[in-house]
């Protein structure tokens, strides 16, 4: 008994070992499986570890890998580029592999997982684009372009929050990553769940691909207000609107991650190009993995065009005013 446990975890070892050497391929990875109080828990090893019902599906190198990247950011190390050399696809499994086990990229069946990994990547592309269109390869093939802000007219530094997260001298804290993130206390939070130091060496980020989507895929799971769910949550389904989300149209899906993530900048205004141009990041990362648009949902489900944001800049104008 105690002979074959210890062959069995040597076997685990050394599938792990192998999948880690292959250079892409990690679908050899082993599952250890145990059930506690009838519920099937998982441990994967490197990608998907610690006992989670999560890891008991794929894992994202299973149905996305290497050249499925290569296609979705075919453009980004031409010359014309402003991060040629820097983002890479061992640095998104690497950084997808901290939240795995947390449900990024394991939620639902192959579709949902699929989808998830194009809503959040279409998210980054668009925000990461530089966008030369006509030329060469469409608008959309030239996610992952920049890693930073190329002329930051600030250094973002919010006094208010000097007690929980001071500013460091002389750092600067313009927007940097696969989800841009600006502010002294973005990168202090961001900073406190990856365990980096990031409100003193915020420039880390421009200069680690891991970390850079590490702190994106921490945006995309982590709520920005307690009350409210994650872009993650609102995305699978294991959101539900209340009442008043419904009367706001707010319903679950990719339009929704829109409205937690940018709110009014590109929500509640129609048609506008600023939502469109994430939508078409979406659904063109949706099409180079082979998952019908359709399978996107309906317009109200996939835009934000008439939700009216979470979290409003203004609130709302009251009837006796
Ligand atoms: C795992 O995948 C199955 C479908 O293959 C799905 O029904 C189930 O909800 C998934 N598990 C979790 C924890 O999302
Ligand atoms: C990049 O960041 C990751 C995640 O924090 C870390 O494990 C790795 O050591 C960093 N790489 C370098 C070269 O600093
Ligand atoms: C619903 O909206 C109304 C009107 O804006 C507000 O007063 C109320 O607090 C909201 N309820 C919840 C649960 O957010």
């Amino acid at each position: 008994m105690q002979i074959s446990a210890a062959a069995l975890l040597a076997v685990v070892a050394l599938s792990v070992i192998l999948g880690a050497s292959s250079d892409g391929d990690y679908s050899s990875t082993v599952a250890k499986v145990k059930t506690v109080k009838g519920k099937k828990l998982c441990d994967k090893g490197w990608e998907c570890k610690g006992w989670s019902k999560y890891c008991c599906n794929l894992t994202i190198s299973d149905f996305f890998q290497t050249y499925q990247f290569e296609n979705l950011f075919s453009k980004r190390n031409t010359p014309v580029a402003h991060a040629v050399g820097f983002w890479d696809y061992q640095a998104f499994i690497t950084a997808a592999a901290l939240f795995e086990p947390l449900g990024f990229g394991t939620t639902g069946g192959k579709l949902m997982q699929m989808k998830e990994v194009a809503a959040f990547l279409g998210h980054v592309g668009s925000k990461t684009s530089c966008g030369y269109g006509v030329a060469t390869g469409g608008p959309l093939a030239w996610g992952l372009c920049y890693n930073r802000e190329m002329s930051p007219m600030q250094s973002y530094c919010d006094d208010y929050y000097k007690y929980t997260y001071p500013c460091s001298p002389g750092a600067e804290y313009y927007g940097r990553g696969a989800l841009p993130i600006y502010w002294n206390y973005n990168y202090g939070a961001a900073g406190e769940a990856l365990k980096v130091d990031l409100l003193n060496h915020p420039e880390f980020i421009e200069q680690n691909a891991t970390l850079a989507f590490q702190a994106a895929v921490w945006r995309w799971m982590t709520p920005i207000k307690k009350s409210q769910p994650s872009a993650h949550e609102a995305f699978v389904g294991d959101w539900k609107p209340t009442k008043n989300d419904t009367l706001a149209k707010r319903f679950p899906g990719f339009g929704a991650t829109m409205n937690l993530l940018y709110g009014e900048s590109v929500c509640g205004q129609g048609d506008i190009d600023a939502m469109n141009n994430i939508v078409s990041h979406y659904q063109y990362y949706l099409d180079l993995m082979g998952v019908s648009r359709e399978e996107a949902g309906p317009h109200e489900v996939l835009t934000c065009a008439e939700q009216v944001a979470f979290n409003p800049i203004k609130p709302a104008v009251t009837a006796s005013s």
